[in-house]
């Protein structure tokens, strides 16, 4: 138990974390991204992998959850703690010194902005597409319509974009600065070229992005409620609802998808 306090304790320990936990999310959010592309595939496609997610996948999915919840816990304390750590580091009594970076892009100078710009889009997201709390009346198998209902709202669909891009430079200097702490990438000799993160970092961005512009811009359009979904659902989600549960309750536990839709 030392051992990990100590290692907890130290810069490199909380350095790994970050850059483990940032790993973990950057594969989350490819698998999210790509599950999201469906919405151009049909409604009833995109429904049918949300119900397979929230009725197969079942029990796994807390267990994903948990990882995905406890990751960014992690990462941001650990970002937070490293911050102090740094900060303190820095002498006192001898005149404030501008700390300059050995390499500093905007991405790197803006991370912990943008860091809490995606931690406040999270929330807001989750509130929105799977505990239906914003919108009460959203379905909850409907994922299509509820995603063509919400970026039809112009605010909404530029705070997801604002969001995206918050995300593609996270992912721009996250993503680099993990291999690097893992050991995953060498010093380049031009170390703010970096083909792989920046494709990364545009590809997810753009992809995430091109949903709600695509709703916005009237290329996805609304279709018949619940395509996709198994009658028995909706006889069981209806009854539900008569019975007084909130929109949101799932027919069967467990309620959300993990945003695999
Ligand atoms: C424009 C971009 C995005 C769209 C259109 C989108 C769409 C959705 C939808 C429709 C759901 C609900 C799925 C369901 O419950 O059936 C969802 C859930 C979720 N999304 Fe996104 N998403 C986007 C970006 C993101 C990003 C960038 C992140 C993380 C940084 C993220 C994290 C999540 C999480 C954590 C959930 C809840 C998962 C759960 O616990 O079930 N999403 N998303």
């Amino acid at each position: 138990m030392q051992l990990v306090r100590n290692f907890w304790q130290s810069q490199i320990g909380k350095k790994v974390v970050m850059a483990v936990t940032g790993l973990i999310l950057v594969g989350f959010v490819v698998g999210h991204m790509v599950g999201n592309l469906q919405v151009f595939q049909s409604a009833a496609k995109l429904n049918a992998y949300g119900y397979f997610l929230k009725h197969t996948v079942g029990g796994a999915l807390w267990a994903v959850r948990g990882v995905l919840l406890a990751s960014v816990i992690l990462h941001v304390v650990a970002a937070v703690q490293l911050t102090r750590q740094k900060q303190a580091a820095r002498p006192s009594g001898q005149g404030y010194q501008k700390y300059e970076p050995q390499i500093s892009t905007f991405a790197s100078r803006t991370i912990r902005w943008g860091g809490f710009l995606l931690l406040a889009f999270i929330v807001f997201h989750i509130l929105h597409f799977t505990t239906l709390t914003i919108y009460p009346d959203y379905s909850p198998t409907d994922v299509y319509n509820n995603v063509v209902k919400g970026f039809q709202i112009p605010w909404v669909t530029a705070f997801y974009v604002l969001a995206m891009g918050a995300l593609a430079l996270h992912l721009f200097h996250g993503a680099w600065s993990s291999l690097r702490t893992l050991g995953l990438s060498r010093p380049a000799a031009r170390p703010t070229a970096r083909p792989i993160v920046t494709a990364l970092a545009g590809l997810v961005a753009l992809g995430f992005a091109v949903v709600p512009l695509a709703v916005f811009f009237g290329a996805v359009q609304p279709a018949a409620p619940e395509q996709g979904i198994p009658a028995e659902a909706l006889e069981a989600s209806a009854l539900q609802q008569s019975a007084g549960a909130p929109a949101g309750a799932s027919t069967t536990a467990p309620t959300s998808t993990l945003a695999g839709h």
